[in-house]
């Protein structure tokens, strides 16, 4: 197919387009930064914030493209052009949705048809979710009306190489490498589910040429899920070290802006995610648990990646100091 890729430029984007060739798709990519791509990529440079720059760079390209996956797209107002352009044009639209969309439920694991947020809750807190179900709510609007072809993905926590922030994956090896503390929100009992972002790729690309996709909503996150405790331990064993781990309290964790850790679940408590509804529909599988994703990430940050960020422990250390 030939696939339209709206911000492919690092980590699920990236991981897409790298997947998408490997399936031996043709490839374009539209976003404001270059980077290398794999040979035959076409890139298309556009800062799809400005006004009008989505038309101006894809108007002339509009019946080029068999499928496009949106990958930056947060409000409506993202989309509104993307539609105006390629609906009865693309066999497939595909939206980079996130599980930020669901409410806290009591039942899990959370499944496709559990509460999301309403569309108009002003909470500021929420905004990034609540912007994301605004997106979901207009496509799925669209598809009943128009039949826009249209499937929504809410990606999960993603780990794996070349994250876009340090505060993931390379912060935790970084700490355990250099044998600093690494902190734990409470006593770290809380559930969360990750996903490889080479699954998530994976997932993407299964969605296209599949009518059980066509119209639906997937969960993409691993197949397992494992205590923040336990994912500690394992990003550890990946690092070949013993995580220092100190408890923080609760109470003391809540109040940290950064986060002491970027998985909400640790203060919040456990979620977990169903993918039955992925695993039944398309063709895949996740590769990659838990420990073999961050040992896989390792590979991949000790051979150069390291080099790629700038590490800052001064909030580990105001809390640390806070403990004393
Ligand atoms: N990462 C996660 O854990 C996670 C979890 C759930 C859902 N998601 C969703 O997955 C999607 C991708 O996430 P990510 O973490 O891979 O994103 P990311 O690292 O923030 O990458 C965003 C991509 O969008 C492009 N972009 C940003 N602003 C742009 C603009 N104004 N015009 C054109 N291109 C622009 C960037 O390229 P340029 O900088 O070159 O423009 C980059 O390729 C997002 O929709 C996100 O909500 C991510």
């Amino acid at each position: 197919m030939r696939a339209l890729v709206m911000g492919g430029n690092r980590y699920i984007g990236l991981c897409l387009v790298e997947e998408l060739v490997r399936q031996g798709h043709e490839v374009t990519v539209m976003n404001s930064h270059a980077v290398p791509y794999p040979a035959g990529v076409r890139r298309l440079h556009g800062d799809r914030q400005q006004p009008g720059a989505i038309h101006d760079v894809l108007g002339p390209h509009r019946d080029e493209f068999d499928a496009v996956f949106d990958n930056t797209s947060y409000f409506p107002k993202d989309l509104e052009p993307m539609v105006e352009l390629f609906t009865g044009r693309v066999q497939h639209l595909v939206f980079t949705s996130s599980v930020a969309v669901y409410r806290r439920s009591f039942v899990q694991p959370v499944q496709e048809d559990f509460r999301r947020h309403a569309p108009e809750d002003p909470d500021h807190r929420k905004s990034y979710g609540v912007g994301k179900v605004q997106c979901e709510d207009y496509l799925d609007d669209l598809h009943r009306r128009t039949g826009l072809p249209h499937t929504t993905l809410r990606v999960g926590h993603t780990f794996g190489p070349r994250s876009p922030l340090v505060a993931r994956d390379p912060l935790f090896f970084r700490r355990m490498e250099l044998g600093r503390p690494t902190l734990v929100p409470g006593d770290g009992f809380a559930a969360l589910c990750l996903v490889h972002v080479a699954d998530v790729a994976r997932l993407m690309v299964s969605v296209l040429g599949n009518p059980k996709a066509v119209g639906s909503t997937y969960n993409v996150v691993g197949h397992e899920f494992a205590s923040v405790l336990g994912v500690l331990e394992m990003i550890g064993r990946a690092t070949g070290a013993k995580p220092d781990l100190v408890h923080v309290p609760l109470e003391v964790a809540r109040r940290r802006n950064p986060p002491i850790v970027h998985w909400g679940e640790a203060i919040m408590g456990s979620t977990v995610y169903s993918i039955d509804k992925a695993l039944s529909d398309l063709a895949w599988t996740p590769k990659f648990g838990i420990e073999s994703g961050y040992a896989d990430s390792y590979r991949w940050y000790a051979n150069g990646g390291r080099e790629l960020y700038e590490y800052d422990f001064s909030a580990d250390d105001e809390v640390l100091s806070l403990l004393k």
